[in-house]
């Protein structure tokens, strides 16, 4: 098998000159960078990445930690993931960890261990542990999706006073990556309010996740915005999954004063809410008009066409990677939280109608720092 001395005998120059042009460490001159490469192609020459992360202490591996992968708002933020890491010379490693904070633990610490440089995860409900861990082992991660209040989840030294005042937090110390959500569910509720719909119900994910507090709270804020009274029994918990927003409507459904729109939190409990919609013998938009938080690539083709909001999901993942990156370069950089904008999708499933064009694909959609208000 050819060593790199190899390929520098071949091309003429130097070790360290065939190390800088294959890890673009210092730049070389365009000549002798091709005459490396030609090196390289005609000697078959493949870098061994087990020996130069002894000598540097880096895999170029990034660890990604996400539930839900078969999800399409998952599967895309794993496509841009990918898509940038694989740009910037980075394999990945991947685990599912089910939204179990125990799994979540475990596989965190298995990715850990065959020594990723960085990790990205979308933390489940519970995230303690998680971040007990990642803390403990000071290990570069980016959390992606739902946000973790890192003094929340502070560990708690022995003899620390139970209300914490013993304890000194110490600031966000993550850096995090998500879509906006409060916004774009408010817009989902002024627009049915727009539309004359006095009550307004949201199906609503797990709780403890801080996609699903932001969702609630933009709920309500559509709410206040529109002028219309909160009504608990209008808001009811899916868990994030299709079964239970499934049980979640059907309980809306048996109310003496049932709603006459419905907002689910995500794709999966749309497609629970639909079940249950089409059990009761229910149809969109005129016994319930429905508006979804995520897009997803049957929206367009259910009958009616889906409202909904969608969220920049390959971005996500592609900026979790330059966030990374970024902190990989300078360990000691502020940590940040980058919050991206989502847009809103108009169709027919809200009770509007079709508007021109729209059939042949020209869905109107319009980013929500454009949009702002129901329309
Ligand atoms: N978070 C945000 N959006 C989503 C999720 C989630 O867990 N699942 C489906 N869409």
């Amino acid at each position: 098998m050819a060593t790199m001395a190899d390929v520098a005998r071949s091309a003429g120059v130097s070790v360290a000159t065939v190390s800088h042009v294959l890890n673009g460490t210092r730049p070389v001159l365009p000549h002798t960078r091709q005459a490396v490469l030609d090196a390289v192609d005609a000697l078959g020459y493949t870098p061994n990445t087990l020996a130069r992360s002894l000598v540097t202490s880096r895999t170029r591996s990034i660890g990604l930690a996400v539930s839900a992968i078969s999800n399409p708002y998952f599967t895309e933020i794993l496509q841009g993931v990918e898509a940038a890491a694989l740009e910037a010379g980075y394999s990945l490693l991947i685990a599912d960890p089910h939204d179990d904070p125990r799994h979540e633990r475990k596989v965190v610490q298995l990715l850990h261990e065959r020594r990723v440089d960085g990790m990205i995860v979308a933390p489940s409900a519970e995230p303690g542990d998680l971040v007990g861990y990642l803390r403990r082992h000071a290990v570069p991660t980016v959390f992606l999706d739902r946000l973790v209040d890192a003094r929340a989840t502070e560990d708690r030294a022995p003899g620390d006073g139970a209300d914490g005042a013993a304890a000194s937090p110490s600031p966000p110390c993550f850096d995090q990556v998500c879509a906006e959500s409060a916004a774009p569910t408010a817009l989902l509720v002024t627009h049915l309010a727009g539309l004359g719909h006095r009550r307004i119900a949201l199906v609503a994910g797990l709780p403890g996740l801080s996609t699903t507090s932001e969702r609630v709270s933009g709920y309500r804020e559509g709410l206040t915005a529109a002028g219309l009274a909160y009504d608990e029994r209008l808001l009811v918990s899916g868990n994030s999954e299709s079964a239970g927003a499934e049980r979640a409507t059907a309980d809306l459904l048996a109310l003496p004063d049932p709603p006459t729109a419905l907002v689910t939190a995500n794709n999966a409990m749309t497609i629970g809410a639909l079940h249950a919609l089409r059990r009761h013998g229910r149809s969109v938009p005129d016994d319930l008009a429905l508006c979804c938080f995520d897009d997803f690539a049957w929206a367009d083709l259910f009958s009616p066409r889906l409202t909904a909001i969608a969220q920049p999901s390959r971005e996500l993942g592609a900026r979790a990677v330059r966030v990374l990156l970024d902190r990989l370069a300078e360990p000691d950089r502020p940590p940040r939280t980058v919050r991206l904008p989502c847009a809103f999708v108009h169709r027919t499933s809200c009770g509007c109608p079709e508007e021109p064009g729209s059939r042949s694909g020209a869905t109107a959609s319009s980013t929500l720092a454009e949009k702002g208000t129901a329309s």
